[in-house]
């Protein structure tokens, strides 16, 4: 089948080469045209595992094309996936992106019946109310000359092509029966339930499962900070709550609280929408107040263990929202390094892929290359992202610095002795 994607980024990328994979002709376009060349050699301008080799072979094969011309990727495609962004401000869902690519796709589609895909996450009613009125203006009837369906995108940094490939399940939110039948004939060979619904109720299912998914880690953070007062492993308490399977263990990491672009986003869009309509959001304003004071724990323990932080040097390992990705969208070392420098210490920090994208944010802060070279100097550390060779962090390590204290937001399997390591939601 032929598809156009608009947005080549974590969203549109991946469906992208996982969908030529398949077999389909995809072209993505992008506003970045430094992207889109490099995407043309072969190359994904993402740092995201698998990526690279399926872009590089299904440019090679030429089921993948990129181009910054929209044309090419709108005209004769069946399916036209749009994944811009939507940031929020302000609480506030941000369309133009969104209104801008819908306006393109209508200026160069010419099949019959072409359906537009929209993979960007908008608040439940939107499509309805702000697209479908942009497309008549634009002289598209929807449901008689262009279908659209709503699909939202589960996928999470790290884990995307494999999430892309098989996801739990796939949404499709149709605008009519005859939009709804192609977008599933393109699934028609994934492995996945695919569910049809209506466009409100898929905009629905992708705000609430983000929410809940947030919901399970303020939960047990909450229960985390019960727990480190009562001498009790959360991490304990978690196993043994998760092997309900009504429960599930995923996202009962306790530790500093969540970060990345889209569970904030998609919880102050909701919490906004519920005001809109007077409706009280108290549970979910309570996952973002646990998840704020949650980020800057670390810094409050390290206090009360070494006093004050005025003229000391902290490290800090790890800098990412979450391992496997260079991103540090609202990561709670973000929170983290502005408490202390607030509290006049002097901050060194390193992350296996984050440092350059943190220097943007902090550029005056020390940066190492290594995680001995943090630890070499300071007078404690805060251990924010697990990435896998903080494990091997021993003994040895933490006698590097000269008040050895390792305070951690994320639980990790090292070899330290206890007496020189502090959990934040574990003792
Ligand atoms: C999330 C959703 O999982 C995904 O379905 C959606 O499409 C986009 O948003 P992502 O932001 O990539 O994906 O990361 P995710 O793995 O969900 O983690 C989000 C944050 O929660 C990270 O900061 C992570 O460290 C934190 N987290 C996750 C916890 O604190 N505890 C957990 O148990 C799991």
């Amino acid at each position: 089948m032929k598809i156009g994607v608009i947005g080549a980024g974590y969203v549109g990328l991946s469906l992208a080469a996982v969908l030529a994979d398949k077999g389909n002709l995809v072209t993505c376009v992008d506003r970045d045209r430094e992207k889109i060349e490099q995407i043309k050699m072969g190359e994904s301008p993402l740092k995201e595992e698998g990526l690279d080799i399926l872009v590089q072979e299904n440019i090679e094969a030429e089921r993948l094309k990129a181009s910054s011309n929209e044309e090419n990727a709108i005209k004769d495609a069946k399916i036209i996936f749009i994944a811009v962004n939507t940031p929020t401000e302000n609480g506030q869902i941000q369309l133009q992106n969104l209104k801008d690519a819908v306006k393109t796709a209508t200026n160069y589609m010419t099949d019959n019946y072409p359906v537009l895909a929209i993979k960007s996450t908008l608040t439940p009613g939107s499509t309805r109310k702000e697209i479908l009125p942009l497309l008549q203006e634009n002289g598209m009837e929807p449901g008689e000359d262009c279908g659209v369906c709503v699909n939202p995108e589960f996928l999470s940094q790290g884990t995307a092509i494999q999430d892309v490939r098989e996801p739990d399940r796939i949404v499709i939110g149709e605008l009519d029966e005859k939009s709804g039948e192609l977008l599933s004939r393109l699934y028609s060979d994934f492995e996945s339930p695919v569910i049809r619904e209506s466009m409100e109720t898929a905009e629905m299912i992708k705000y609430a499962s983000n929410s809940l998914l947030a919901t399970k880690i303020s939960f047990i953070n909450e229960i985390g900070n019960l727990c480190k007062e009562l001498d009790v492993d959360i991490y304990d308490v978690a196993e043994g709550v998760g092997m309900d399977s009504r429960i599930s263990r995923e996202f009962l990491d306790s530790g500093t609280g969540f970060g990345g672009s889209c569970l904030e986003k998609d919880i102050e869009a909701l919490i906004s929408l519920m005001k809109n309509r007077g409706i009280e959001g108290s549970v979910l304003e309570a996952i973002m107040s646990v998840n704020e004071s949650q980020k800057v724990k670390p810094v409050e323990i390290l206090e009360e263990r070494i006093g004050s932080l005025e003229g000391k040097r902290i490290g800090i390992l790890g800098l990412s929202f979450k391992p496997g990705t260079a991103d540090v969208t609202n990561s709670p070392a973000i929170d983290i390094i502005n408490q202390l420098i607030n509290r006049g210490a002097e901050v060194t920090a390193y992350d296996p892929e984050a440092n350059e994208n943190m220097k943007k944010i902090y550029g005056d802060i020390e940066y190492s290359e290594t995680y001995t070279e943090v630890l070499e100097g300071s007078d404690a550390a805060i251990l924010v992202t697990d990435w896998e060779e903080f494990n091997n962090i021993d003994r040895g390590d933490l006698k590097k610095m000269s008040n050895p204290l390792l305070i951690e937001g994320r639980k990790i399997d090292h070899n330290a002795p206890e007496k020189f390591t502090e959990g934040v939601t574990w003792p």
